[in-house]
């Protein structure tokens, strides 16, 4: 205590440097001021409300990249969009729209984001090269990328077909009976089928060649 003292005294003094350097050391190591603990909720508080404004840019990306008029950018040059225009997804009876996110893109929040990370490193670069930029190019490229969707789909049971429809919610009685009798649970419990298993080209044409 007694050396400590003689820095504390020594502080500010000009003719000491050294002693005056080993007083800084010395404080460096005592336990801060009351008021200095107030920096860690402070501390805590300001990186919680960086989070909240990086988190809102983040969603509001996921959101701006799901809308109708993003997709659109792109493949309003392609084929797709005319067909999906014609389809009863884009206009029916109830006003109920399916935009090309609420077939394309998952809702669940951990595959939304792998989602947006394959486009990323597959679409964006696909469209720099120009893959599918005339309609040759993109009806010589549609049966690949079809078979890409079905195959997505039948590996998640339609899911995303499911977000809309599902057939616990089937009014059975009023569909006609082609389509009541496929429609039943026993029958997709029994044999397996799912929505994309009979219901393909709904938004778009066949590739050419596809039933
Ligand atoms: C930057 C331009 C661009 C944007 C924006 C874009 N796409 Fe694409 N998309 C492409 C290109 C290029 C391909 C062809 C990729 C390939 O050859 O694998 C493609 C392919 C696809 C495919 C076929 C995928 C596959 O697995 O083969 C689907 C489905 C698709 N896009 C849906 C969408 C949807 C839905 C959106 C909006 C959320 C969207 N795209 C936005 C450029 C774009
Ligand atoms: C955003 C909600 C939504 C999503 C997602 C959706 N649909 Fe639909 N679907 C509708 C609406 C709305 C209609 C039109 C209903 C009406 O007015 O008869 C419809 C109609 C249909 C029809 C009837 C077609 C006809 O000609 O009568 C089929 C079949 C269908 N959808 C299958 C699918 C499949 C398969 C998927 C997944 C790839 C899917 N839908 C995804 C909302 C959706
Ligand atoms: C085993 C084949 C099969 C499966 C699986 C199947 N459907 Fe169908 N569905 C049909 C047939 C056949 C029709 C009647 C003809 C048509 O509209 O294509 C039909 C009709 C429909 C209609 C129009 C009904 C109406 O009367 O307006 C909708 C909507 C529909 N299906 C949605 C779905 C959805 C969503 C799934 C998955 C949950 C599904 N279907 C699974 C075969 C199937
Ligand atoms: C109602 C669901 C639905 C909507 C809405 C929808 N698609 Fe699709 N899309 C599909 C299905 C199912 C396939 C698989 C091929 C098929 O069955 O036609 C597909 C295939 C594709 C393909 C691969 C090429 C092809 O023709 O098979 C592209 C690209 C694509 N969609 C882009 C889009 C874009 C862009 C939009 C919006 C303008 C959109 N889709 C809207 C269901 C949908």
């Amino acid at each position: 205590m007694d050396s400590y003292d003689n820095n504390e005294k020594s502080d500010g003094g000009d003719k000491k440097p050294a002693a005056e350097q080993s007083s800084r050391w010395r404080k460096l190591w005592q336990p801060p001021g009351a008021r200095y603990w107030l920096g860690i909720p402070a501390g805590g508080f300001m990186m919680f409300a960086v989070g909240i404004v990086f988190w809102g840019g983040f969603n509001t990306a996921m959101e701006l990249t799901s809308t109708l008029g993003f997709c659109t950018s792109c493949h309003e040059m392609t084929p797709v969009y005319e067909e999906y225009q014609q389809s009863i997804h884009y206009k029916n009876a109830s006003g109920v729209r399916a935009i090309c996110s609420d077939c394309h893109v998952p809702k669940p929040w951990g595959s939304k984001v792998l989602r947006k990370i394959k486009a990323t490193f597959n679409e964006v670069p696909h469209a720099i090269m120009g893959t599918i930029d005339t309609p040759e190019k993109f009806e010589a490229h549609r049966a690949e990328m079809a078979e890409n969707v079905w195959a997505e789909m039948r590996s998640n049971d339609s899911r995303e077909c499911r977000n809309c429809h599902t057939l616990e919610t089937m009014a059975l009685e009023v569909q006609d009976k082609s389509a009541r009798r496929r429609h039943t649970l026993e029958r997709k419990q029994k044999k397996g089928e799912t929505c994309i298993d009979c219901h393909q080209g709904i938004a778009h044409k066949l590739p050419e060649g596809y039933e």
